[in-house]
């Protein structure tokens, strides 16, 4: 353990976990102690998502996943343990000890500065001879140089080796350029530069870290963008391109766009909450990353076929965190930036005002697929039409959108009624299916929810669960005399939680989820957590934990003939009956 029990308990009392969480999630007081919010691991739209000021732990009752503040850095700030434990010291002005450095952090320490550097390097070389070329493409495109700088932006020259010398002249190895995706190794050995003769935009994180680059050709050409890999400090479908700066804007919505060059145009006229994800679809990780700043999001993607599909690929994606979602498509211009060009900030502004929200945009869409002027295709249309409008949780806009689609079909508005009504009882029923489904499995019901951990021995798990509840909430029934063996746990994982609380206990500390947290791994933080958020009477803990301790040793040792269960089994083996 790289930190003392004593370090991290400390750390978790100046970081209180409610005020930690308050932070990123709304929590609202519902019932008992404890606080509730939305979950930010996962989508939904009512709050399973707890937190126990008591117990200093969060617990999701949906997706599973819970454990101590430390834990919840570590999920939502995507930082390693030692990052985590760091990140929140810093929060509470406390002193890391220095020989508690997690040894990777020296990595990505070094390859995020590197990463400065190069970007450093590449803005410089705006300023050279050969740099000229990227400030005609700029002024080509209409970028201004303050909105360049203010994005960063630069230039990559064309030679092989410009930003690889310049690195190794500041110290970097050839293996951390070719670790950030800078170089790339020659068949010869040596390496060479990946990006050049390109105009090069940094690619920075929610906390400022150049995290990578994109490096768009000076006019035409292909590929047109090189994007760096993914790396120790770079997943491609965790950030979007821009956030940087949009999250700090003031407008209370997020523009989504496809292209860098849309994003840079957007704020240069003042849209300055414009983000792109940075050529994938938007993945579920950058829509959960957007949440976090906007509760909602214009899609502006290109005007071609290609762009709406994408946004009828994002709206869904969007709407299940509980974001509204607009979608806005630029008339008579391929994209954005082209339509800012030729018409204005002014008409982009006011495009945004009258957009279309998500479910007309949809139906809209889905009537560009039908001919209605055919009887085939109103009825095409109607079936599609219901189906969407029947996913509408709020009443009141199912009935407008039934008399929007009636109008358009020329039928009445009771025969759409009756075909959202259809639709909406259809997906109830294949919801209930699905449900019921997951209840007849008694098996997995014994299992750890949400959870990838899978007892082999559901039976003794129980009362290794209950051991671990019980002296959760009474340690002191650990120096009663009864000591459960961990040899007879039957799951690696709940033994290991027990030998962790064990170990803690026998040093004179309390068994918190943050001094755990050091041990565990997050799944086993989240059973942890799992378990202990279920409340258990303090009443008879003594005998609750004999018969646990009886009933693991029984299940550990069936051959033991004292054993009823073993002697029944015995019977049905030698005799044919009984069990
Ligand atoms: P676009 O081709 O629309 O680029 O691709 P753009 O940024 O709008 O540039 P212009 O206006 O056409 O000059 C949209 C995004 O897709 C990614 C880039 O992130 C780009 O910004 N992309 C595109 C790539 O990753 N590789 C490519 O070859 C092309
Ligand atoms: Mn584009």
């Amino acid at each position: 353990m790289a930190f003392s029990a004593e370090f991290l308990q400390e750390l978790a009392e100046r970081n209180p976990i409610e005020d930690v969480v308050g932070e990123y999630v709304a929590l609202t007081k519902r019932s008992g102690q404890n606080l509730f919010g939305l979950c930010p691991f996962h989508s939904e739209k009512t709050p399973s998502f707890s937190v126990s000021p008591a117990k200093q732990i969060y617990h999701c009752f949906g997706c599973g996943k819970g454990g101590s503040v430390i834990n919840f850095i570590m999920e939502i700030e995507r930082l390693s343990f030692p990052e985590a434990v760091e990140f929140l010291a810093r929060r509470a002005g406390m002193a890391v000890p220095e020989q508690n450095a997690d040894p990777n952090r020296g990595r990505r320490e070094r390859l995020l500065n590197l990463n400065r550097e190069a970007a450093r390097f590449f803005y410089s070389q705006l300023s050279t001879n050969e740099g000229q070329a990227a400030l005609d493409y700029m002024s080509r495109r209409q970028i201004s140089p303050r909105v360049a700088k203010n994005f960063g932006l630069g230039f990559a020259p064309d030679g092989w080796e410009g930003l690889t010398r310049a690195m190794k002249d500041k110290g970097y190895t050839e293996r951390e350029l070719v670790l950030a995706g800078l170089a790339k190794s020659g068949k010869r050995g040596g390496v060479y530069d990946a990006f050049r003769n390109r105009l090069m935009f940094p690619v920075i994180d929610v906390r400022g870290n150049v995290v990578a680059f994109s490096g768009r050709i000076l006019g035409d050409g292909e590929p047109k963008y090189l994007n760096s890999p993914d790396t120790p400090v770079f997943s491609k479908s965790h950030n979007l391109f821009g956030l940087n700066l949009a999250k700090k804007s003031k407008a209370g919505y997020i523009i989504l766009v496809e292209g860098n060059i849309d994003v840079v145009s957007l704020h240069q006229a003042g849209f300055d909450s414009a983000v792109a994800s940075l050529g994938t679809s938007l993945t579920g990780e950058q829509a959960r990353l957007l949440s976090r700043y906007t509760k909602e999001a214009v899609i502006c993607y290109d005007a071609d076929t290609a762009g709406r599909k994408a946004a009828q690929r994002a709206i869904p994606m969007l709407e299940k965190l509980e974001l509204t979602v607009r979608v806005v498509t630029v008339p008579g211009a391929k994209d954005p930036d082209e339509f800012i060009k030729t018409r204005g900030a002014e008409a982009f502004r006011a495009l945004i005002e009258e957009s279309e929200n998500g479910v007309e945009y949809r139906l809209q869409r889905a009537a560009d697929g039908f001919d209605l002027g055919t009887d085939e295709g109103k009825v095409g249309y109607l079936k599609e039409a219901s189906r969407l409008i029947a996913t509408l949780p709020d009443s009141v806009a199912r009935e407008v959108y039934s008399m929007r689609v009636a109008e358009q079909c020329s039928v009445s508005a009771d025969a759409v009624r009756d075909s959202v009504k259809l639709a909406r009882r259809r997906q109830d029923r294949s919801a209930t299916r699905r449900r019921e489904r997951e209840d007849t499995r008694p098996l997995r019901q014994a299992q750890p929810a949400g959870v990838p951990i899978k007892y082999a021995n559901p039976a003794s798990a129980a009362a290794e669960t209950g051991i671990i509840r019980l002296l959760n909430q009474s340690p002191e029934l650990f120096r009663g005399g009864l000591e459960p063996n961990p040899e007879d746990f039957s799951s690696p994982e709940l033994r290991h939680i027990y030998e962790t609380m064990l170990s803690l206990s026998r040093s004179g500390l309390d068994a918190s989820a943050a001094a755990m947290s050091a041990s565990l791994t997050p799944d086993e933080v989240s059973l942890y957590t799992n378990i202990i958020q279920e409340p258990v009477s303090a009443a008879n803990g003594q005998k609750a934990l004999a018969d646990y301790i009886q009933k693991i040793s029984r299940e550990s040792h069936p051959q033991d003939t004292s054993d009823l269960r073993a002697v029944a089994a015995k019977l049905k083996e030698t005799k044919g009956y009984g069990g």
